[in-house]
This record gives C-alpha cells, sequence and structure tokens, in this order.
C-alpha cells in the first residue's frame, strides 16, 4: 500500500551551466544561521570510553583493506576529552551555530536498552556549554556509527532498526528536547544505504542491491518514526529536519536525460518522495524490479515518513555528468566514491559517470557552484513551503603549513576562493526566491574522512595529528570576518 508518484512529478534536479560566483560584498541578514560542522566519529576518538559501545565504522576501520593507510577513529581529533577548547574555538570564530552529531553508540551501547548516562552527560555538557557561547546547536540523530549489535541483526536492512532508532531519538528528546534549536534526524541517508549496503565503500561494506533498497526504505521510516517520537517528548520549539546529499545531475548527449533521471530516481526522489507525501516513485520501483520487489514497504509506511519537518538539510559539494553505458566507451568511475567491488546504482549499473570539467579539491570533486544555486532553486520549486538549510559545504585541499610572522599558519586561498564562490551561489539563490535559513561550513575542523582516512583535510582549523594541537587556517579568519560583517569578504 504504498502510494507512487510519477517521473514527471519528481524533483528532476537536472543542471545546466555555469558563472563565475566571484562576488564579494553580498550581505547575509542578521537571522541567517552561519556556523560549521562536525559528525561524532569523525572527530570525538574515545572510542572504548565512558561505555560506548562499539559502531559498524569501528568494526570497518579496523578491517584491513578498507580504510585509506588502516586509519580509524580510535583517537581521531579526540574532541570527546578537548571539547572544551573546541568550543572557545567556535566561539572566538564567532560562529552562531554549531552542527554537531551524537554517537548512538555512546547511548545506547548495544543499540537497544537503557541509557548509558555517561553518554548524554557528555552531549548534555556540549549542549549546555554552546548555548553558555551563544552558538545554537544543531544535533544530529545519526552521522552513520550504527551501533555493531544492531548491523549483527541486520543494521538498516532490519526493519526493527527503524524502530529502535525512534527509541533511541526519545531518549535523546527528553534529556535535550528543552534546549537543542533544531534536530537533524539522518545524516546523508544515500551514503548510509548505497555506500553501506550496495558499494561496499562505507560501513558495514556490504554489495548487495536489494539489501541497498531496503536501507533506503528503514532509513526514511526511521527518520519519519524519530520525528514523531522527538515530537511527543520535546519541550521548547525546535526545528525538526533531515539533512540529504541530493545529486546534481547534468545529462550529456542523447541518452543524458534516460541517465539523469535514473540517477535522479535513486539519489533523490527515493528520498524526496516519501519525505513529503508523494511515496515511492513508480519508475524506480520499475528500475529496480529485478533486483528487489519492494515487499519491505509495509503498508501505512509512506504515512509514517511523511512527517512535516521544518527544515531540509542539504549538503553540497559538486555535480555529476551522466549519460547510459554503450558497453563501447571505456567506463569512467568518476562518481566520487571509491570503487569496491559492489555498486551504489542498484538496477542502474550502465549509467556512465563522465570526467567533470575541473578545477577539482583534493577528493578529485569538480567545484561547481552554479550546482548549489541550481539545487536550491530546484527544491524550492518543489517544495516552496519548506525552508532550506545549507547544512554542509567545503572543500578538502592539500593544505601546507608555512612559518608566518606570527609563527605556523596554512594560507588556504584555495579554500577560501572555494567557500566564496559558493556563499555566493547561495546569496544568489536567495536574490531568486529561496528560502535559506543558514550555513554550515564543513567541517570546523580536519577529521576522519571515512574511507579516506585522515589523507584528506576538509577543516577551517587545521589538526596536527601528532600532537592533536588545533591551528585556525587563513579560511577560518576569512569565515569569522564574514560572520562578524555579514558580508562576503574579498
Ligand atoms: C558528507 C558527510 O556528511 C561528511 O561526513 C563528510 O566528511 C563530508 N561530506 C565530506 O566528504
Amino acid at each position: 500500500g504504498h502510494r507512487r508518484s510519477t517521473p514527471s512529478e519528481g524533483s528532476d534536479i537536472v543542471s545546466q551551466g555555469t558563472s563565475d560566483y566571484r562576488d564579494s560584498g553580498l550581505e547575509f541578514a542578521p537571522d541567517f544561521l552561519l556556523g560549521s560542522a562536525t559528525a561524532s566519529y569523525q572527530i570525538e576518538g574515545a572510542a572504548t570510553e565512558d561505555g560506548r559501545g562499539p559502531s559498524i565504522w569501528d568494526t570497518f576501520s579496523h578491517t584491513p583493506g578498507k580504510v585509506w593507510n588502516g586509519d580509524t577513529g580510535d583517537v581521531a581529533c579526540d574532541h570527546y576529552h578537548r571539547w572544551e577548547s573546541d568550543l572557545d574555538l567556535m566561539a572566538e570564530l564567532g560562529l552562531e551555530a554549531y552542527r554537531f552529531s551524537i554517537a548512538w553508540p555512546r547511548i545506547q551501547p548495544t543499540g537497544r536498552g537503557p541509557a548509558n548516562e555517561a553518554g548524554l552527560a557528555f552531549y548534555e555538557a556540549l549542549v549546555d556549554g554552546l548555548i553558555a557561547r551563544g552558538i545554537r546547536p544543531i544535533a544530529t540523530l545519526y552521522h552513520w556509527d550504527l551501533p555493531q549489535a544492531l548491523e549483527d541483526e541486520g543494521g538498516w536492512t532490519n526493519r526493527a532498526t527503524a524502530e529502535a532508532f525512534a527509541d533511541y531519538a526519545r531518549i535523546l528528546g527528553e534529556r535535550l528536547g528543552d534546549r537543542v534549536a533544531v534536530w537533524t534526524t539522518l545524516n546523508e541517508p544515500w551514503c548510509s544505504a548505497y555506500l553501506g549496503y550496495g558499494s561496499g565503500a562505507h560501513a558495514p561494506g556490504l554489495m548487495d542491491g536489494a539489501k541497498a533498497l531496503a536501507a533506503v526504505h528503514h532509513l526514511n521510516l526511521a527518520h519519519g518514526l524519530a520525528v514523531s517520537a522527538l515530537r511527543e517528548v520535546v519541550t521548547n520549539d525546535p526545528g525538526f529536519s533531515i539533512t540529504l546529499n541530493l545529486h546534481v545531475i547534468r545529462p550529456s548527449g542523447e541518452t543524458g536525460h534516460e541517465a539523469a533521471r535514473r540517477i535522479d530516481g535513486l539519489a533523490n526522489r527515493v528520498f524526496l518522495g516519501p519525505l513529503f507525501g508523494d511515496g515511492y516513485p513508480a519508475d524506480v520501483i520499475e528500475d529496480t524490479a529485478e533486483v528487489t520487489d519492494w515487499s519491505f514497504v509495509k503498508p501505512g509506511d509512506t504515512e509514517l515518513i511523511a512527517q512535516p519537518i521544518d527544515l531540509l538539510g542539504v549538503n553540497y559539494y559538486s555535480t555529476v555528468t551522466v549519460r547510459m553505458w554503450d558497453g563501447v566507451s571505456p567506463r569512467v568511475n568518476a562518481d566520487g566514491h571509491k570503487d569496491m567491488g559492489g555498486t551504489p546504482w542498484p538496477g542502474s549499473q550502465h549509467v556512465e559517470f563522465l570526467e567533470q570539467p575541473g578545477p577539482y579539491t583534493a577528493m578529485g570533486w569538480n567545484i561547481d557552484p552554479s550546482g548549489l544555486e541550481d539545487l536550491l532553486i530546484a527544491l524550492h520549486g518543489a517544495y516552496p513551503e519548506v525552508p532550506l538549510m545549507i547544512t554542509e559545504n567545503g572543500a578538502a585541499f592539500d593544505d601546507v603549513v608555512t612559518e608566518g610572522p606570527d609563527g605556523p599558519e596554512v594560507r588556504d586561498l584555495d579554500r577560501i576562493d572555494y567557500l566564496r564562490r559558493h556563499f555566493t551561489a547561495a546569496h544568489r539563490a536567495m536574490a531568486r526566491g529561496v528560502d535559506l535559513r543558514g550555513y554550515q561550513v564543513w567541517s570546523l575542523m580536519d577529521n576522519f574522512e571515512w574511507g579516506y582516512g585522515y589523507s584528506k583535510r576538509f577543516g577551517i582549523v587545521r589538526v596536527d595529528y601528532d600532537t592533536l594541537e588545533r591551528l585556525p587556517k587563513a579560511s577560518a579568519r576569512w569565515f569569522a570576518e564574514l560572520i562578524r560583517t555579514r558580508r562576503i569578504p574579498e
């Protein structure tokens, strides 16, 4: 009993064209929320402390061959012990918001049962420390560190995980539901489902298209159940949200539109459809018929998923260009994700991701701020009532520490240029009527970049992994100036 939508009703985030995006001086309103973002497994470390149970990322990162250089999150940025000085740093930069995530295995070490007081106390102190410094807490409940015990029962392929997630959400709502400004249920469920269970590039590292699609549904369900649970217990008036990494897709040539429809379906419409009450798209169900019969969708599920939300979180980095693979041209794995052998595109393996025109970041991702403007415009067009927030945007570059007049410094002009162009794109979208409420830069500090370990640095603050010292980069000063003046600096 799920409702279906036709492809023409979908988001069709398909875009064309580039332009310069190097304006400066553009102004942001006083209530436009400027801040930066991190995630628990990427920064906390202290992986076995205070009753934290193992997560799928502990298991995965400790499995040889899965993460660059064998890196793990065991120590990461040691934020678990340095949170107070990290908060002071945020205050120094003038951040108005901080988007962080809560590690489920610190709250429920096996994903079920009573709350671990030490875990709750850590996040309570963090939230209180933010509020004391005038920084608005944006809390993400799930940024990929699923308790391993739940994975042992099937993880996101198991409907029971969605139900457990609602219980976990309720525990947090009861403790922090008088203080958190914005609750985000899931971060980038596309990655959790398709990289975790399809391509194998992320934990738990499975390569099974049917499992990936079951995970999509159970993640959607988890979101809906968690919003309902939170709503029942919170006592302030927070925003409820989810953060998606929607794909901005540029079609190439004659077969480009077919390829774009397929990728828009798997990457965008399987989330947006159910989230906003249209159910799963009929064309995606059809495209994946040989992979799964979608019997994991039970009557009433799409209603459970379509809880009203106050904000849609948008993570944006780059664009993709696609066409159908005719079997003659060489297939380029240029969708920005490591090839572990499985596919992140169940039923659509014959979509070819073309090499993008540069420039590129250190991830090899193309820099294209017009994609951000296009994405915001498309979302506002499709869902005009839903306010948007950029919950991640930023770039990895090969930073160099040099000796300046006042000691070591990182003059990351490439990152400043990236941010300037994307802030300009966001501003242009707002000038065209998009209801954009804020912008969180990824990331506050260099951290564990998943399969790439510590080899990729996204921070506006450098972390020295030998000493764990923090050093604000030039981009941090640039961003602080933007926040202070509310204008895009030179
Ligand atoms: C998306 C993820 O949410 C975040 O964890 C990751 O580090 C950045 N993008 C960069 O890849």
